[in-house]
């Protein structure tokens, strides 16, 4: 039996467990069932594929095994978490998760919930905090992602961008000099931005915060979990641990949590704010007196089977410092180490610095920003048609001239190679990965 089917077999035990319920199909009838899914199947041919460790390109992540078969065998009952009545067994499940999020974060209090991801958790923190502070903007680096900008423009909040360092993080000296003015009601800090995977200065924030009073929401969706590993260098631990101070946090279970998507997760540190969630709604909450998810969430119906999935994976794989799931996510910075220390000694190629996580962004040598944008074009379709899937990036000028000071930068903008090494397999490959990039790197002189 190969491995599908053993994952199928699985959901058939489980499925047999999972009885007593009336069948779900209002038609029993299989006809043309069969026809369709092969359809579907042939369709699905039409993708890159994104579990294999030669896909390296965007944040991509196989759910975990558990997760789907949990997600799976959780279609059979389609739970709603909008309430108790609408999901009892994944309401409470949807509860434990989070809280295990929350103690992730050493975080003592906490109310949060599942959604549908990144965006939708950084908009409604946002939300709330222009309740708390009406009349005031939001600040975020001008790497952070772009949600922050949209769900201010929802919102109609002034948002402005704090400049970054050479690094990609958020620079202090001029996140100061807008925080003068005192109009700033919340900063968002960046824990592990999209393009670089860099971590925003966060313990100097915190201590700004003392002089100038704002909300601190981390957006952690990518980089959140890393908290979990061990051995970090000094920087990236204290911007870890100081999360047990932030006010709330975005965090993306299907990035690094090895989930399908539509999970994402927002938390506030303080239970107190429910209130402002408050909405009239008659003809729901009315089983228990227990906290409906609905009552503190933004969306209405959301996927019981999404909290399923997610309290099954961390059954399975806790959520601890030295566990398998920490473990792994080491791997993935050590195989962002390697790659990085494999293209640096490489003169073909220009590197930026050291990643602070799994991302690795470099770019082939080129004596001009238009040649080396070229040229990451050629590279990024000859790796790809080699079998290794990178992804593409286009970083300010400004960011890279710290690093390549022989390039004459003729346009604003260069595009480089990205490349997220999420998947813990990606270290086994590296060789492999190296091997295709130095058989195809020359075909990059364009
Ligand atoms: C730092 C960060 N925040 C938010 C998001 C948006 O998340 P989602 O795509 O789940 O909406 C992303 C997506 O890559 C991200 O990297």
């Amino acid at each position: 039996m190969n491995t599908d089917n053993q994952e199928i077999a699985r959901l058939e035990e489980a499925l047999d467990t999972l009885t007593g319920l009336p069948s779900c199909l209002a038609d029993p009838s299989e006809e043309g069932l069969h026809e369709v899914l092969e359809e579907v199947s042939r369709r699905l041919q039409d993708n890159l594929p994104y579990p294999h460790p030669l896909y390296a390109g965007q944040m991509m992540k196989a759910p975990h095994r558990i997760a789907r078969l949990a997600y799976m065998l959780a279609l059979w009952t389609n739970p709603n978490n909008h309430s108790h009545e609408g999901g009892r067994a994944s309401t409470a499940m949807e509860k434990e998760a989070v809280a295990a999020l929350a103690a992730m974060f050493n975080w003592q209090t906490h109310i949060g919930h599942l959604c549908s991801g990144g965006t939708i958790a950084n908009l409604e923190a946002l939300w709330i905090a222009a309740k708390l502070r009406p009349g005031t903007g939001v600040l975020a680096s001008a790497a952070a992602h772009y949600s922050h900008r949209r769900a201010c423009e929802l919102l109609q909040l002034d948002f402005h961008a704090v400049a970054t360092d050479a690094r990609g993080t958020m620079d202090l000296v001029n996140l100061e000099r807008h925080l003068a003015d005192g109009r700033t009601g919340t900063v968002v800090v960046t824990l592990g931005t999209t393009a670089l995977g860099a971590l925003d200065p966060l313990p100097a924030i915190l201590a700004l915060r003392e002089q100038y009073d704002f909300r601190v929401h981390v957006d952690a969706a990518y980089g959140g979990y890393f908290t979990l590993v061990g051995e970090l260098p000094v920087e990236a631990r204290a911007c870890f641990d100081a999360l047990a101070q932030v006010d709330s946090i975005t965090i993306d279970p299907h990035k690094h949590g090895l989930q399908p998507y539509g999970c994402g997760c927002v938390l506030f540190r303080d239970p107190a704010l429910a209130p402002l969630y408050h909405h009239q709604a008659p003809y729901a909450y009315f089983t228990t007196d227990a906290l409906h998810l609905g009552e503190i969430s933004l969306e209405c119906s959301r996927p019981g089977a999404t909290a399923v999935a997610l309290w099954a994976t961390q059954r399975l794989l806790p959520l601890v410092r030295g566990g398998r799931f920490s473990r792994d996510l080491a791997r993935s910075l050590q195989a962002a180490a390697a790659l990085y220390a494999h293209l640096d000694t490489d003169p073909r190629f220009l590197t930026l610095t050291q990643p602070q996580l799994d991302i690795v962004v470099w770019a082939p040598r080129g004596v001009c920003a238009s040649s080396i944008s070229a040229r990451s074009h050629a590279l990024f379709e000859a790796t790809a048609a080699a079998g290794l899937h990178l992804a593409l990036v286009s970083l300010p000028a400004g960011l890279l001239q710290e690093y390549w000071r022989e390039v004459e930068f003729d346009t604003p903008t260069v595009t480089c190679l990205r490349s997220c090494l999420m998947k813990p397999e990606h270290a086994d490959w590296l060789e492999r990965i190296c091997c295709i990039l130095d058989s195809v790197a020359d075909a990059a002189t364009v």
